[in-house]
């Protein structure tokens, strides 16, 4: 039985991730923080979809306390991992001068490191051969006017990625990010139709992408065997206007 662990797999690309690992006959653990109702309606779709198991662990990743809860809950379903992906990830749309610290810790929590010492906690689980994916940004790229925050750690999600590749090497496990552009998720959805208007203006394909798209390319970085490394943008062409 292969396993694969999807923070941030309740809803969302996270959501369509597990889905299309389902599909590929993977068991996968969801990792989620407090929307209980969408995990358990995700929980019944899977369950009905797919004769693979599904798993919930319901964990707040932005307390780094909780790594070793969420290893220890992995453990009870499973010894061995062949996919980890960090997909969860955490927005507070402050700048320079209203932005506290503890909001800039709590954003640095859920997206650099939580994710960073998952993989050194869940390194004896990982198989050789195996894969962690995370989910960046093209905000890492283009800098974030709303969510300072937000756009610096996912810079370093990028750099991080670059950055393990050699510290992964005797464990033969590859690293590669995916970098979404806007995604039609709940994340986008309180946008204000003049926001989604602008930035669609920006993006060459006129619309946002949809979850499952950005979803498909996680599959084919596990399915590839050569990619290592690899920061892998999915943004419908955003400002090539
Ligand atoms: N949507 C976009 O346009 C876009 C663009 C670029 C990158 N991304 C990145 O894509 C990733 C997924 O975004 P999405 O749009 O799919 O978001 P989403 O629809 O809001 O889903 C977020 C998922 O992450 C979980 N989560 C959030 N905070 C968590 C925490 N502290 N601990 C554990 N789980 C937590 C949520 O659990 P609950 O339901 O329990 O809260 C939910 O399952 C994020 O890293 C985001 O930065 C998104």
């Amino acid at each position: 039985m292969k396993y694969a662990i999807v923070t941030g797999g309740t809803r969302g690309i996270g959501k369509e991730i597990c889905r299309k690992l389902l599909m590929q006959g993977f068991s996968v653990i969801s990792v989620y923080d407090n929307d209980d109702v969408s995990a358990q309606l995700t929980r019944q779709e899977f369950e009905t979809e797919f004769r693979s198991l599904f798993y919930l662990i319901k964990c707040d990743l932005s307390n780094t306390d909780n790594i070793l809860f969420l290893l220890s809950e992995v453990k009870l379903i499973t010894e061995s991992v062949d996919v980890l992906i960090l997909n969860a990830g955490k927005t507070i749309r402050k700048g320079l001068v209203d932005m506290t610290i503890e909001e800039w810790e709590s954003v640095m929590a859920v997206n650099i490191t939580t994710p960073l010492f998952l993989i050194q906690r869940f390194l004896p689980l990982m198989l050789r051969g195996s894969n962690i994916i995370f989910t960046g940004s093209s905000m890492a790229v283009f800098p974030h006017s709303v969510s300072l925050s937000y756009g610096i750690s996912k810079s370093a999600v990028h750099a991080m990625v670059k950055n393990l590749v050699k510290f992964l090497v005797p464990f033969e496990i590859r690293i590669n990010c995916v970098a979404p552009g806007f995604v039609d998720t709940e994340w986008q959805k309180d946008k204000s139709p003049e926001v989604r208007e602008s930035i669609m203006k920006k993006i060459s394909l006129k619309h946002f992408a949809k979850p499952e798209e950005v979803a498909s390319v996680y599959l084919f970085i596990i399915d590839n065997q050569y990619l290592n490394g690899e920061i892998i943008t999915i943004d419908g062409g955003y400002s090539y206007q």
